[in-house]
């Protein structure tokens, strides 16, 4: 009787082991996978090229990831003197596992990748070495744009000057090192709605330009669809100060009280000549969001995104900003 338990025991146990050393070679060898990389051409003609400019700058903001950014000024414009260099790094410090660096997108970099190639990194999340990208890089959302917004990205990029500045690669700590090949999947491209549908385009424009990927709380890593744009994800700005997303829903605890003007006013003011970024010491307010780039977007697009939030449920979610020194 013994004998024939410890034999069954013995059988389990193999088969364990061959489903662990079988998903493990499956995680390491077989994934990512995400389709085929695409043969295609971008069409670099200088109206694609300074569209792809307004888009990388401007609405997906790409470069506030991928060049550095002045700290010390109030929302931490980009450094407009090495766009798309790279460098930037988030680690342990802003809640991530491990440390993750945005590549240098310049020609010094990308100048011998196909333009598939970048295009595949960009929408699946894979690199040109097969490497499964942190979905830091908004690739799961760029997966389901208008095909055409990230090639005309491509062309400007493809004309940036290339900056020397080499970049060490993004290096995640155990289980996500494995678990992030999971992640890159097939693109599911679609239609940049028509601007006169305005909810439509509008929902368009919060998900390629990470509105979404702020402002939906995240819970144990991932977001809670169920309360889409309340906000209140925490952003480490260093010294122990947070900033924290803010409840986008048309809530008593969100923008119940904004009018579309003052919606539109809140960006216009860091595009108007006049502003300067103040110096933000440790300790004083200071944000993540991006408003320096956005402040560009045009008046249909932010109109469209005022409208887009007025359909959402609202959800109760009162959110303190900011607190400075280590509070929570
Ligand atoms: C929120 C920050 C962020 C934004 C916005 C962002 N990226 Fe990235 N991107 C990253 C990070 C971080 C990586 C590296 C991920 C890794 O190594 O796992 C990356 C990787 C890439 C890569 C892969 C390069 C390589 O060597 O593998 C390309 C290409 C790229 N990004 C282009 C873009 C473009 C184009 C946009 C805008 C359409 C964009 N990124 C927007 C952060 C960002
Ligand atoms: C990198 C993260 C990040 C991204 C991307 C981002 N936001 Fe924010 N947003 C924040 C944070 C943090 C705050 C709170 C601090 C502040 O007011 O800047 C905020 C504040 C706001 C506010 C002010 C609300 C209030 O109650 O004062 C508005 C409006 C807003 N975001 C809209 C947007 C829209 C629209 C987009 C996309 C175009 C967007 N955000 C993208 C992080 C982000």
């Amino acid at each position: 009787m013994g004998k024939i338990i410890r034999r069954i025991l013995l059988g389990l146990f193999i088969v364990l082991v061959l489903a662990v050393a079988g998903g493990y070679l499956y995680i390491t060898r077989a994934l990512p996978s995400a389709g085929e990389t695409p043969t295609l051409s971008v069409d670099a003609t200088p109206g694609h090229i300074e569209r792809g400019r307004y888009l990388a700058h401007h609405v997906y903001a790409c470069m506030s990831c991928h060049s550095d950014q002045q700290h010390q000024l109030f929302a931490h414009p980009t450094d407009p003197s090495g766009f798309g260099k790279g460098g930037r790094v988030w680690d342990e410090k802003d809640g991530l596992p491990g440390k993750v660096v945005a590549p240098n997108l310049t020609p010094f970099h990308l100048g011998e990748w196909t333009d598939g190639e970048i295009f595949h990194a960009i929408t699946a999340g894979i690199s040109r070495d097969g490497r499964a990208l942190f979905p830091l890089m908004p690739y799961p959302a760029y997966g389901k744009a208008d095909k055409e917004d990230i090639l005309d990205i491509i062309a400007y990029l493809r004309s940036l000057p290339p900056i020397p500045n080499e970049v060490p690669l993004t290096e995640l700590s155990f289980p996500m090192s494995l678990i992030v090949n999971m992640i890159p999947k097939q693109p599911a491209f679609s239609q940049r709605p028509d601007p006169s549908d305005k909810v439509a385009f509008g929902g368009y424009l919060a998900a390629v330009a990470s509105c979404n990927d702020c402002h939906t709380p995240m819970v144990k890593g991932r977001y809670d669809e169920t309360r889409r744009f309340a906000g209140g994800n925490p952003f480490p700005l260093g010294h122990g100060d947070v900033v924290r997303s803010a409840n986008l829903t048309p809530h008593e605890s969100g923008l119940k009280h904004w009018t579309e003007a003052s919606f539109i006013a809140a960006f216009r003011k860091y595009s108007d000549s006049a502003y300067v970024h103040p110096e933000i010491a440790p300790g004083e307010f200071n944000t993540v969001m991006p408003w320096n780039e956005y402040s560009a977007m045009s008046d249909a697009e932010l109109s469209a995104l005022w409208a887009y939030l007025q359909t959402l449920p609202p959800v109760e979610n009162p959110v303190q900003k900011f607190s400075a020194g280590g509070g929570q």
